[in-house]
């Protein structure tokens, strides 16, 4: 039907635009820009109506925004999320029932992240390309690239890391694969959306040099490097303004120094005026009815719909900025697939599944380990797998990343998939999650009020799981290992689309004690058998300090997707070795965290990010604060030796060199960190910073040299005062280590 309606309308209109003109804009598979005929642009920006302009920038249903039917442009069509295609929604908000709906469930962007593995970024972003053009979308809504700030943010799971440069390089990969494909990326939020309290009002209080050194960096990794074709705005203010129609943000940074020529598509219901919508750089406005009449929406009535036309036609605002739009929207549309009714795609093939597990296999982080493991399962007879997350599937629940997984392989599955009838496993739940509102911030962040008919709910939950525990701890007894696997859950039954509970977008945590009793649990089992292992779920750590230290052994697997059981189990029986790293630093208590113990979290109207710059490790290594596990820490079955550092400088390039070799028994893969130190700056910098990283697979006693380039950027600050990048002359210090804690070699430059 599409192409028909193309090319009658072409054939109508006399213009060129048609399926064999947009086809000639195939995209590259290096994702990179093809040329766009501004030209071609230009001449129909010539013939459209001022109604039919204003139709494309703002929402024509819940995921698509208008098209010009007249002209043979169509609506462009979105999608949820950033680790599988969402449910089809069609033009309503309510999934539609027995769709042929089910997708790849990649594990979440966190997972991806902990892989340090940047072809594994593309190769995410190309799965989800494929799958998304399966869908005939036009626009797949992710990655997302907040910086985890805090660990208690509910959307964790879904974004990458507290650092901007492991999560701009790894958001780049992930951004090319899914364009290769020629379907828009749009990584979310811009920017500095790191929380979900009061998440439509906020008001962040930040210094330009941290929206610049900790903030902003992905984002400009993903339209310089990655060139994004969109960027989703965000629903907070920054000092003052919302993010989404942000003078500073979007016409000065984004559109301006970054160059960037794509979208600014809105967050759902975030565009809140439209004057500043018009001419503060929001390209489209989608989802405002979420804030209005959910299921009876006017579309006519969005910010950049009536309103949006009344001031063009009275000479309020000019109408250039919205030919402004219109061309970026066309933009898009040539350099996706949007005009050429996107070809053939792929979904829920095996080779996206194996993408999948290759993410969890390496994305899986061993943080302890003393000896326990790889358990052997021809020494084994009886292995008691206890937690009610060894059952708990999470694909479709925590917000709008949900997706309608094909399959989801649990933890039980896949351990007894690969022990088979070696070894007997008993199943025991050990508890039962619960709602207990108590566990939850509020909207301004206090503890939510538990009504009375929540404290009895729980109260009964409570004692049923007394009994659920006191049958694991017996089983746990007679076994000869356990595997306990518990944590967090992404969502939960009984709210809409698993929102507002635990790991899930709309609500923060209020702290990160294990919940549901699984402290006191993992105690007793450790009491009964010395040889249990831990596998813990979630978007974050919890508190460890009353469990760790008798625990024998501890995996932290995220929410690692629809093969995350498959890969558990290959790395706790030794068939995957594994190699992930930690993303995000892992210290004991919420309040440990700067955002917290120097910032506000989750504030009340704003919140003031006070400790500017020293997010994550740059605060933890900079004070030399206790932690659990460092940013970038991960144990592996083998060993690795570093040796043979050299430096070699050619003009604004430095050349960092180091021997790394397997000096253990099997093969492995080790993450070549590189941070730069500056011994004597003039403003106050992070003891370190990471500016580089390579990830080496080497089989046992092979050795390899690895090279990393760092540019001027590697050494700069943004200045305080000066509002700008700088690159001070002094004394530095290039650190090779294998976590922010664990330097290996280092070398003295001035530069
Ligand atoms: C949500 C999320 C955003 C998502 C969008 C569409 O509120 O913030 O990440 O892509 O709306 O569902």
């Amino acid at each position: 039907m599409r192409k028909i309606l193309l090319i009658s309308t072409a054939l109508l209109c006399g213009f060129v635009l048609s399926a064999c003109d947009a086809g000639q804009y195939e995209t590259e598979k290096t994702g990179k820009m093809v040329e766009v005929s501004e030209a071609k642009i230009d001449s129909l920006i010539g013939l459209m109506t001022l109604d039919e302009k204003i139709g494309m920038i703002h929402a024509s249903s819940s995921f698509t925004s208008g098209g010009v039917p007249r002209l043979g442009i169509p609506e462009l069509v979105y999608s949820d999320g950033p680790h599988g295609v969402r449910h089809e929604h069609g033009r309503g908000w309510h999934a539609l029932d027995g769709y042929d709906d089910r997708s790849t469930y990649l594990p979440v962007g966190i997972n991806l992240a902990s892989t340090w593995n940047r072809d594994l970024g593309y190769q995410f972003g190309e799965v989800l390309g494929k799958e998304a053009k399966d869908r005939s979308k036009d626009v797949l809504l992710g990655p997302g690239i907040n910086i985890i700030r805090s660990p208690l943010n509910g959307r964790n799971f879904e974004y990458l890391s507290e650092d901007p440069f492991l999560t701009g390089k790894m958001a780049v990969g992930y951004v090319r694969g899914l364009q290769a494909q020629g379907v828009a990326s749009c990584p979310k939020h811009y920017a500095a959306n790191n929380q979900e309290t009061d998440r439509h009002n906020i008001d962040v209080i930040i210094s330009k040099r941290a929206l610049h050194e900790i903030y902003f960096p992905a984002f400009r990794d993903v339209v310089v490097d990655g060139d994004a074709w969109s960027v989703m705005g965000a629903y907070n203010k920054i000092n003052g303004q919302y993010t989404t129609h942000h003078e500073y943000l979007n016409n000065e940074v984004l559109k301006g120094k970054w160059g960037f020529d794509g979208v600014v598509v809105s967050d759902w219901a975030s565009v809140k005026d439209t004057r500043e919508a018009l001419i503060y750089g929001t390209d489209i406005e989608m989802g405002t009815e979420l804030l209005r009449d959910f299921d009876n929406p006017v579309y006519e009535e969005f910010y950049l719909a009536n309103p949006a036309k009344e001031m063009i036609e009275s000479g309020e605002i000019d109408e250039k900025y919205v030919d402004d739009k219109v061309r970026r929207i066309l933009r898009l549309m040539y350099r996706s697939t949007a005009l050429s009714d996107h070809g053939p795609g792929q979904r829920n093939v095996e080779e996206h599944q194996q993408v999948a597990l290759e993410v969890a296999r390496e994305g899986i982080v061993l943080l302890k380990n003393d000896g326990l493991l790889p358990l052997d399962k021809n020494e084994i007879q009886t292995i008691a797998v206890i937690g009610h997350n060894a059952t708990r599937k999470y694909a479709e629940r925590g917000g709008s990343s949900q997706v309608p997984a094909l399959y989801e392989i649990t933890p039980l599955e896949g351990i007894r998939n690969l022990v088979g009838d070696d070894v007997e496993i008993i199943y025991a739940e050990g508890y039962e999650p619960y709602y207990d509102e108590s566990l939850f911030a509020d909207i301004t962040g206090d503890a939510a009020s538990q009504s009375r008919e929540n404290v009895r709910e729980v109260e009964l939950a409570q004692s049923a799981n007394q009994e659920l525990m006191e049958q694991a701890i017996e089983v746990a007894a007679q076994a000869d290992a356990v595997i306990f696997v518990g944590g967090w859950i992404k969502g939960h039954e009984g709210m809409p689309w698993g929102q507002g509970t635990y790991d899930a977008e709309a609500r923060d945590k209020l702290n990160l004690k294990l919940i549901f009793g699984q402290e006191e649990l993992i105690q007793r089992i450790n009491a009964v058998n010395e040889n249990t292992a831990v596998v813990l779920m979630g978007g974050s750590n919890v508190e460890m300090e009353n469990w760790l230290s008798d625990t024998p052994a501890y995996l932290h697997a995220w929410y690692p997707g629809m093969e995350g059981g498959t890969a558990i189990a290959e790395i706790l029986f030794g068939k995957v070795n594994p190699s992930g790293r930690l993303p995000m630093t892992f210290a004991n208590a919420h309040t440990d965290y700067p955002s917290h113990s120097i910032g506000e979290f989750p504030g009340d109207g704003t919140v003031d990010y006070a400790e500017d710059i020293f997010v994550g490790y740059r605060y933890f290594d900079t004070h030399d604060r206790d932690i659990f596990f460092p940013f970038g820490f991960g144990l592996s079955y083998t060993t690795f030796e570093f040796s043979d550092m050299s430096l070699f400088v050619h003009d604004d390039i430095v050349r960092v060199q180091a021997t790394v070799k397997n000096t253990g028994d099997r093969e492995g893969a080790e993450v070549v960190q590189v941070y730069v130190h500056h011994k004597n700056p003039s403003v106050e910098r992070p003891i370190r910073e990471l500016k580089g990283f390579e990830k080496v697979h080497l089989e046992a006693g092979e050795s390899t040299m690895v090279e990393i380039e760092l540019d001027d950027m590697a050494f700069s600050y943004f200045h305080p005062d000066q509002l700008e990048w700088v690159m001070e002359p002094g004394e530095y210090q290039v650190q090779v280590g294998t976590s922010s804690r664990d330097i290996k070699l280092m070398a003295d430059l001035e530069r």
